[in-house]
């Protein structure tokens, strides 16, 4: 057999009536004068050789505005004739063979609302034309090789030159209206949610002694396949969750160690959930787990307590870090004025990361946009001080942000070597003390949530989270 593995045998899947597709682009219409907007779906991605691809995902704009979920389809808004176009080729008789029968295009694209739809050649000459009379093409500069090749061909502009075309009026309407989840949307996220729970409630059923962290990542993603979705990252499970994206999943879970599980669920819709629970090897926390649990955890809810609009992201951030840095002052691992550690950053060494991300058709949302152009804005710029600067959602709330809620504590030896060898901070952190913890690992606690009118509302149902809630999970069999 050639080529079974590749997608087609799949029937094509829409989440939502045509009519929210047509709104959308609709709306995205009134947000930009002149031209053409053009949006790439995705190819398929070979993994090993062309036949053997990865697992085939929809760009998510193209999957916003134009919902379909085959690869090798292109959208086209024209401002100037008010229409939209897709823009792909019907299935061969080899296709068929070997794939399986799809709808034509035109009945798809009836679908999601399009009526006028044509074969690739002629996008490639529409964009040819477009270039050569100078008509304003708006796109998201690509991170696909593929696509990067075919626009940079398409529209004449050398591939590496396609960022400094890309249009930044086109990535803030997008930013506007996907930052703003819809009913449809929460309930979606809410599928990928009550995936997350489940993955998570077993995981800490599986934390003990002698367990592998590939058998905790692998129950955790057989539970996601199990109701008809994915992961929406690729998992952490590590016992060394001091190293932040750590996808090594080869440790044996040992007594004396903290297993971080960020774990999230992609839907059949491709909505996403996020979540991160760090449950102790054994199901009970040890005195100085507690300790440190305790500070992320406080963090977490004193954030989750005071979210609602009109402040900026970035503000949360830093009050979550003062209460880092106070409990590890408390614990006698920080010293001095607990303001002035964080204002200088001090604290970075313990919570290198940023306090949260939006989330929705992406688990960082719209981060292919650049987080600069979607998390930042003219008033809110983007910090270039370490910990802060890796916050990728800084400008202020609004209701309808779907965003995560991630403190954390992390003891990472090669840092503290680092920063004790430059002797950077001596006023705020007592290196001494920290010696001690190079073994810790480390924490995270994350949930999502959704800004409301008047605050925020926790998504999904709860997942244990008091060192209570984690140990009587962790006791259920
Ligand atoms: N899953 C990575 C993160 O929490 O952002
Ligand atoms: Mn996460
Ligand atoms: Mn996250």
């Amino acid at each position: 057999m050639g080529q079974c593995f590749q997608f087609y045998h799949q029937l094509i899947k829409i989440m939502f009536d045509k009519k929210v597709y047509a709104a959308r682009r609709a709306k995205l219409r009134q947000s930009l004068k002149g031209g053409l907007v053009f949006f790439p779906g995705n190819p398929e991605v070979p993994c090993n050789y062309a036949g053997n691809t990865y697992p085939f995902r929809q760009d998510s704009n193209f999957l916003y505005f134009f919902g379909l979920q085959k690869p090798d389809m292109y959208g086209v808004i024209d401002l100037d004739a008010d229409k939209d176009y897709l823009y792909a080729d019907d299935l061969t008789m080899d296709d068929i063979i070997w794939m399986g029968h799809l709808p034509s295009v035109s009945d798809m694209a009836a679908t999601v609302g399009v009526q006028d739809t044509a074969p690739v050649g002629e996008l490639r000459d529409l964009l040819h034309k477009a270039a050569l009379s100078r008509r304003r093409v708006h796109f998201v500069a690509p991170y696909n090789m593929q696509i990067a090749q075919k626009m940079s061909e398409w529209l004449s502009i050398p591939a590496a030159k396609l960022k400094d075309s890309q249009s930044v009026e086109l990535i803030k309407a997008i930013s506007d209206q996907r930052s703003i989840k819809s009913k449809e949307e929460l309930a979606e996220i809410e599928i990928a949610m009550d995936i997350a729970c489940k993955m998570h409630t077993t995981a800490m059923k599986m934390c003990k002694p002698g367990t592998y962290e590939y058998q905790v990542a692998g129950a955790m993603e057989g539970i996601a396949l199990r109701h008809h979705g994915g992961m929406s990252f690729p998992p952490i499970v590590s016992i060394n969750g001091q190293t932040l994206h750590n996808h090594d999943h080869s440790n044996l879970l040992k007594e004396g160690r903290m297993m971080v599980a960020d774990v999230g669920a992609e839907a059949h819709s491709n909505y996403c959930s996020d979540i991160t629970r760090s449950t102790p090897v054994g199901g009970k926390f040890n005195a100085r787990q507690k300790e440190i649990y305790e500070i992320v955890l406080k963090a977490n809810m004193t954030t989750i307590e005071t979210l609602k609009p009109g402040l900026p992201y970035r503000d949360y951030h830093i009050a979550a870090c003062k209460v880092i840095a106070q409990g590890l002052k408390d614990l006698g691992l920080m010293k001095g004025d607990v303001e002035q550690a964080v204002m200088e950053g001090a604290h970075a060494m313990f919570m290198p990361h940023g306090l949260g991300h939006m989330m929705g058709l992406d688990v960082h949302d719209m981060e292919n946009m650049g987080e600069n152009l979607f998390g930042y804005d003219d008033e809110i710029k983007r910090s270039d001080q370490f910990g802060l600067s890796y916050l990728r959602l800084g400008r202020r709330l609004q209701p309808g942000f779907v965003l995560t809620v991630e403190p954390g504590i992390y003891f990472i030896p090669a840092l503290i070597d680092m920063w004790k060898s430059k002797d950077k901070f001596t006023q705020y952190i007592d290196y001494e003390k920290v010696e001690a913890y190079k073994d810790f690992g480390g924490i995270r606690i994350e949930d999502d949530v959704l800004i409301t009118e008047k605050g925020c509302k926790v998504l999904g149902q709860p997942i244990p989270k008091t060192v209570a809630e984690v140990e009587e999970a962790c006791a259920k069999e």
